[in-house]
Formats: structure tokens, sequence, C-alpha cells
């Protein structure tokens, strides 16, 4: 291992200072050292080099129900990390290892083994940098292939609208659309993302949803009418994209982001008409559901990358320090792309 992975004894922390009601913010966070741990039998020490931030940080640390126990106040932040196993007391794995799990915001974790979700070797890389993993090649890359080819059964021909389209997630749905043989729209903040969506990942279609003329310009965009809604959103572009829905049409929920808040539940238009009257279906989807077979969706993700037949963008914020702002600037759509933080120590 490197001297510094040797040589350091203090680990920093982003630690859950306050708990949040709505969407985290910088002042509910704060920054320890604390001494590394020597891995006990069964565990490992592994030095993180990559971080994720995701929406769904937002409700790890609500107190509103979720799919997770909230991150208790005083504790490490919960999240997706790469990292290289530096001491190892467990046979399965061996120093030098590159893997990813729920390691969190940290620098150094010690944790079981079993909190390890995958190596991530060379052959799944495919020359790709390790922090692919925390997106396309991780939990981004599932949601967008199971998400879209599973629920939404998309068609040659078929109008594919994507809500926070330049986003992680949203561009890869797009592209993957697109393959698919179908008329792509996608819906973003601002002149930027929207040129972003065009001009990068290959959208038909890009409509700000922060324009005064936005639903004059969706129904411009989708003159067809909509096949698939693949929804990271909700809220009023949902309300907007489901007045447009065609027969038999299929809407992915994918994320929630433009709510700050579930508690109370969020007031919101009534849908059963049009669905009735369309034979739509809408149905909830989690990524993790598909663990099983990620493998597959990453090894068709990479090829599709290698041949140039997809692209994608990654947003890297610098250090730490950057953590305790990051899931609140996502909120206030400022990252073009999958949002992650590099520590010092990445290559
Ligand atoms: N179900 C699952 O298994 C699963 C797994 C992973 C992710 N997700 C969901 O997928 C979605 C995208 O995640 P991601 O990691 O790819 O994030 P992302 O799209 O890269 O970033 C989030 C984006 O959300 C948009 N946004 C923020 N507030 C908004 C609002 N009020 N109305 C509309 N858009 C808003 C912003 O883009 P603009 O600037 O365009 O507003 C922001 O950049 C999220 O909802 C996330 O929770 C679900």
């Amino acid at each position: 291992m490197t001297n510094a992975a040797q040589g350091t004894t203090g680990n920093r922390q982003v630690r859950l200072k306050s708990r949040p009601t709505g969407i985290p913010q910088a002042e509910h966070f704060e920054i320890v050292t604390v001494p590394r741990v020597e891995p006990a039998q069964d565990e490992v020490e592994i030095q993180n080099l990559w971080l994720s931030v995701d929406p769904a940080m937002r409700g790890w640390v609500n107190a509103a129900a979720n799919y997770a126990k909230p991150v208790d106040v005083g504790a490490v932040m919960k999240s997706y990390a790469v990292g290289r196993i530096v001491k190892s007391r467990h046979r399965n794995w061996e120093v030098g290892a590159l893997v990813t799990g729920l390691f969190g915001w940290q620098e150094w974790a010690t944790v079981d083994a079993k909190v390890i979700e995958r190596r991530l070797t060379d052959r799944m890389l495919q020359g790709l940098d390790p922090s692919a993993g925390l997106g396309i090649l991780g939990l981004n890359g599932a949601t967008a292939y199971f998400g879209l080819l599973d629920i939404g059964k998309p068609r040659p021909g078929d109008t594919v609208v994507v809500s926070a389209a330049a986003g992680s997630v949203g561009s890869c749905v797009g592209q993957i659309a697109k393959l698919a043989g179908c008329r792509t729209v996608g819906i973003a903040g601002g002149a930027v993302k929207t040129r972003l969506c065009l001009d990068k990942f290959g959208f038909d279609a890009a409509v700000d949803y922060k324009s005064p003329s936005f639903l004059a310009d969706l129904k411009a965009a989708v003159p067809d009418g909509v096949d698939v809604y693949f929804d990271n959103t909700s809220g009023p572009i949902t309300d907007a994209v489901i007045a447009r829905i065609n027969p038999r049409s299929r809407i992915i929920i994918c994320g929630t982001v433009a709510h700050e808040s579930w508690d109370p539940p969020p007031p919101g238009l009534r849908i059963e008409r049009p669905f009735m009257v369309t034979r739509s279906r809408m149905e909830g989807f989690v990524a993790l559901d598909y663990a099983d077979q990620w493998d597959l969706a990453f090894k068709r993700l990479a090829r599709w990358i290698l041949d140039g037949k997809i692209v994608y963008q990654e947003e890297i914020l610098a250090g730490l320090e950057a953590a305790p702002d990051s899931i609140a600037g996502m909120y206030r759509g400022e990252n073009l792309g999958k949002r992650l933080i590099r520590l010092a120590h990445a290559a």
C-alpha cells in the first residue's frame, strides 16, 4: 500500500449534526477527525477514493418513513463510495482490491466485509475510471437500464419523455431509449441543461421546465403524445406529462426530486381518470430489486460506451469539505452530470 495508507492515523468523517425536515443543508453536517480503526475478524479497512452524492440521501436523513432506517444524528453520513482495501481480516478480500458499497462520507471505512457490494474489476471497468462504478456502471446506470427496459418496455417509434434529463440517470435513459429506436424528449431546468440534452445526450427535443412557456413547449415537443414517461421528479412536470399520455402508456416512478418533503405528502392532481381512459400503467421502481442482474447491465453499458453509442458526464467536487453542501446543491440543480466527491488519494 501507499505510504499515506500506512502513515495516516486520523480519519476525517462527515457526520449528521442535526436532523433536517426537508433537504439537508450544509449546516446539518459537521466534519470531525477520529482515529482510524483496526479491522476485527471478518472486517476490512477501506481507503475511500470517490464518494457519491445522490438525491436519495435526502430520504436517508429525514425522519419520515422511507425504505431504509434514517441515519442517526451523530453518525457518519451514509453514502456509496469506491475505495481500495488497505487491511483485511477476511479470507475472501485481499489488500489492494477496488470495491464499492455503502462506506459512508469518510476517508477510511472499517466495515464488516458484508458491507462490500461489488468488486470493481478491470474486466468490468473496461478502462473507465473507477468513479464510473458510482454512476453509469453503478446505481445510476442500473436504474436507467432496468427502469426503462423492464418497466418502460420501449418499442421502436415510441415517444419517451424523461424528467431530470440532463442528470446522471436521465441522460442514460434518453440514450438507451434512442438505441431502442424511440423518439426522445428530455425535460430539464434552464438553457445550459436543455442544450446538453440535445448536443451531448442526443435527445430529439429538450424542454426547459423553468420557462414560462413550459406547457406549450412540452405540447409542441410531443405532437404524437407520450408512450413512456421516465419520472425522476414528480411534481408539476409529471402533472404536465400525464396530460399528454397515449393509450397503453407506461410510467416509471423512479424519483421525486421536485418535493422537499413527504411529511405531509405534497398535494397533486387526481390521475385516475386519464389512467382509466388510456389504460395506462404507472409502476414504482427501485434499482436494488435487480441487484442480481446488475452485472449484465454494466456489461452492456460498458460496451455501448466503448463503441461510442452512449456517453456519460461526471461533475467532480474536490475533497470532503465539499460534502456538506453537495446534496442541497443537487436540489438547486447545480450538478451537470453524476455528482461525485474526489478524495485526495483518488488516482
Ligand atoms: N428508484 C431508484 O432505484 C433510483 C436509483 C437512483 C436514482 N433514483 C432517482 O433518479 C433521479 C435522478 O437521480 P440522479 O442521481 O441521476 O440525479 P441527477 O438527475 O443527476 O441530479 C438531480 C437533478 O434533479 C433536478 N431537480 C432538482 N430539483 C428539482 C425540481 N424541483 N424539479 C425538477 N427537477 C429538479 C436537477 O436538475 P434540473 O437542473 O434539470 O432541475 C438536478 O440536477 C432522482 O429522483 C433519484 O432519486 C432512483
